[in-house]
C-alpha cells in the first residue's frame, strides 16, 4: 500500500508548506511499511488556524442550534458509512486491534447519536424572579474558539468527544491530532469536512508538541482561543494548565493513570481475572484506563494470581487483524518508553505471564504468538507480584502491558492503596458486598468507578473523566461536557414599568417568630 502525504486543513484548503518539518508514521505490526508522511506545520500556521475559526465562529453560532446537530447527525451516519475503512486505517496506523478499532469508530458514531438529540434540546431555563413583573432566564452561550489536543491511542474516539460537542454548541475548533496518527487525523477530519460543517469550523494541525504549546501560547496572546481541550499525559496537561490559567482560562484535561482493581475476599475469582486481563492488557495497556495495580485481598492473593497467571500466559498476543488480546505497541516511542519503564522493577518483585520481558522476538519469543515477532513492536505481558506503596512502579503510570499486583488486609488499607499515588481516573472493585461497593465508591479518588467490570470500557454517554493527577475535574461526554463548550448567560426581564431593586423591593411575608408550641 503506498504512503499517503498528510498536511494541515485550514478552511479546507490543505497546507502542504511543511513549515514544520516533515515527519511519517510507521505501522506498528510492520515496521517496513510507512503509512503517511506528514508536512508539520510551525507556529504561524497554528494561530492562522485560529484566525480562521475566530472568523468562521460568528456565522456558525448563528447557526440555529437543531441545524448544528443535523450535521452532528450525518457525521455519524458518515463515520457508519466507513466504518470499516476507518477501524482498518487505525489497526494500521497504531496497531490496535481491529476488533477494537470497531469499537472506537463505534463511539465516535454513539457520540453523534447522543449529540444530534442535544441541539433540539441544550436547554436553558425559566427562573422565577423575588420580585412581580420580572422574569429570569438563563442561556446556554458558545464559548468561542476550543482548541483540541489529542493522544493517538484512541485517534478517533477521544477527539470526537471533544470535537461533536463543541461544535454542537456553536464553537469552532482547531485540532491536533497525535503527531504519529497522521493518516488516522487526516480521515476523520475529511469526515468531519464532508458532514456539513462549513471548512473554517474544523480546521485541523498537524504539528510537534513544542511547536504546537507555542502556537497554543501565541494563539491565546492573540486572543484567538477562548477554550483548550488536552488528553495526555499529566506532565503535559499540567504545563498547559499553567499557559491557560495565565489567560483566566480553564482546559479541559484528561491525563493519566494508575487505575486501580480491588479483589475482595468474596470476589467472583474468574470474572475479576476476565476484567483484569482485558484492562490490564487490551490495547497492549495503552489506555488512559488500563489497569495499574490489582489490589487482592491476602485471602484470595494465591488463587487470584494462580489464575491471572494462567490466562495472561493462555493469551493470543501478535498481528492485530487476527483475534489476539493485543497487538504491537503504538509506535516506536511508546514502545521505548515503556522498556524504559521496566526498570521500574525491583528486586522483592516477582514476574509472571510469559517467559520473557520486554520485546518479543524471534530470540526472545512468546508461545502462541500470532504472525512474525521481529516484523513489530511486539512486547511481552508482565505481571509485577509483590508491588507495594513504596515502589516507583505503585505510583508512576506505565503506558504499556505491565499490571502490578498488591495485597491487603483490610478495607481500609484497599482504599489507602486505590488512591496512595495521587491519580484518579478509573477504579474497580470486584466484590459481592453491596456495602464494600458503595463505601467503596465514596471513599475511591476517581472520577469513574466500575463495580465487578473492568477499569476501561466508558460508555460514550456517561461523564469521563478525572481527579487529582488524572484531570482538573472536566468531565467529557453526555450532557456534563456541555458545560466545558458553553457559558451560562444570565437574563432578567422587568416588566413592572418601574425599577425594582432586587433585595430592596422585593414583596415581605411575615412571620411571628416569637410562637412556640405549647411545653
Ligand atoms: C483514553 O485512553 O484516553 O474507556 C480513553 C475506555 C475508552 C476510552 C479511553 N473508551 O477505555
Amino acid at each position: 500500500m503506498l504512503a499517503r502525504t498528510v498536511s494541515s486543513i485550514i478552511d479546507g484548503q490543505r497546507r502542504p508548506d511543511a513549515a514544520g518539518g516533515k515527519s511519517a508514521s510507521v505501522d506498528p505490526a510492520h515496521t517496513d511499511e510507512v503509512v503517511a508522511e506528514v508536512r508539520l506545520a510551525d507556529t504561524a500556521t497554528f494561530v492562522d488556524a485560529c484566525r480562521v475559526a475566530r472568523e468562521t465562529q460568528r456565522t456558525w453560532s448563528a447557526v440555529p442550534a437543531p441545524v448544528r446537530g443535523r450535521a452532528v447527525g450525518q457525521l455519524g451516519r458518515l463515520v457508519e458509512d466507513n466504518k470499516e475503512v476507518l477501524a482498518r486505517l487505525v489497526t494500521r496506523e497504531i496497531g490496535k486491534p481491529y476488533a477494537e478499532a470497531l469499537g472506537e469508530v463505534q463511539e465516535v458514531i454513539d457520540t453523534a447519536e447522543f449529540f444530534l438529540g442535544e441541539g433540539r434540546r441544550l436547554y436553558g431555563q425559566t427562573v422565577p424572579s423575588e420580585m412581580p413583573d420580572k422574569q429570569l432566564f438563563t442561556f446556554r452561550v458558545p464559548v468561542g474558539v476550543a482548541a483540541v489536543v489529542t493522544a493517538g491511542n484512541f485517534p478517533v474516539a477521544v477527539p470526537a468527544w471533544y470535537l461533536v460537542p463543541a461544535l454542537l454548541c456553536g464553537n469552532t475548533v482547531v485540532w491536533k491530532p497525535a503527531d504519529y496518527t497522521p493518516a488516522v487525523g487526516e480521515a476523520l477530519a475529511e469526515l468531519f469536512l464532508h458532514a456539513g460543517f462549513p471548512a473554517g469550523a474544523v480546521n485541523v494541525v498537524f504539528a510537534d508538541g513544542p511547536t504546537t504549546f507555542t502556537g497554543l501560547s501565541a494563539a491565546l496572546d492573540a486572543g484567538l482561543v477562548d477554550k483548550v481541550g488536552f488528553t495526555g499525559s499529566s506532565e503535559v496537561g499540567r504545563r498547559i494548565g499553567e499557559l491557560c490559567g495565565r489567560h483566566l482560562q480553564t482546559p479541559c484535561l484528561e491525563l493519566g493513570g494508575k487505575n486501580p482493581l480491588v479483589v475482595m475476599p468474596d470476589a467472583d475469582l474468574d470474572l475479576a481475572v476476565e476484567g483484569a486481563l482485558f484492562s490490564g492488557f487490551g490495547t497492549a495497556g495503552q489506555r488512559c484506563t488500563s489497569l495499574g495495580t490489582v489490589i487482592v485481598h491476602e485471602a484470595v492473593h494465591g488463587a487470584f494470581l494462580d489464575r491471572f497467571t494462567a490466562a495472561v500466559e493462555s493469551a493470543p498476543v501478535g498481528d492485530p487483524m487476527a483475534d489476539v488480546l493485543y497487538g504491537p505497541m503504538i509506535s516506536q516511542r511508546f514502545c521505548d518508553r515503556f522498556l524504559g519503564w521496566l526498570d521500574l522493577v525491583e528486586g522483592h518483585h516477582r514476574l509472571l505471564g510469559s517467559p520473557g520481558v520486554g520485546r518479543i522476538t524471534a530470540d526472545n519469543p512468546r508461545p502462541g504468538f500470532v504472525g512474525d515477532p521481529d516484523a513489530g513492536l511486539y512486547c511481552h505481558p508482565t505481571i509485577v507480584d509483590g508491588v507495594t506503596p513504596k515502589d516507583e512502579l505503585y505510583r508512576s503510570e506505565t503506558f504499556g502491558p505491565i499490571v502490578g499486583v498488591a495485597s491487603f488486609a483490610d478495607f481500609d488499607e484497599a482504599v489507602a492503596l486505590a488512591n496512595g499515588h495521587g491519580y484518579g481516573l478509573s477504579a474497580a472493585i470486584y466484590t459481592s458486598s453491596p456495602r464494600a461497593v458503595f463505601r467503596f465508591r465514596e471513599r475511591v479518588s476517581a472520577g469513574m468507578v466500575s463495580v465487578n467490570n473492568s477499569t476501561s470500557g466508558a460508555e460514550a454517554h456517561l461523564p469521563f473523566g478525572g481527579n487529582g493527577k488524572s484531570g482538573n475535574g472536566g468531565r467529557l461526554s453526555g450532557r456534563w461536557v456541555l458545560d466545558q463548550f458553553t457559558r451560562w448567560q444570565s437574563m432578567n426581564w422587568d416588566y413592572a414599568g418601574r425599577l425594582q431593586k432586587a433585595q430592596m423591593d422585593t414583596p415581605a411575608v411575615t412571620a411571628d417568630r416569637s410562637f412556640r408550641l405549647p411545653g
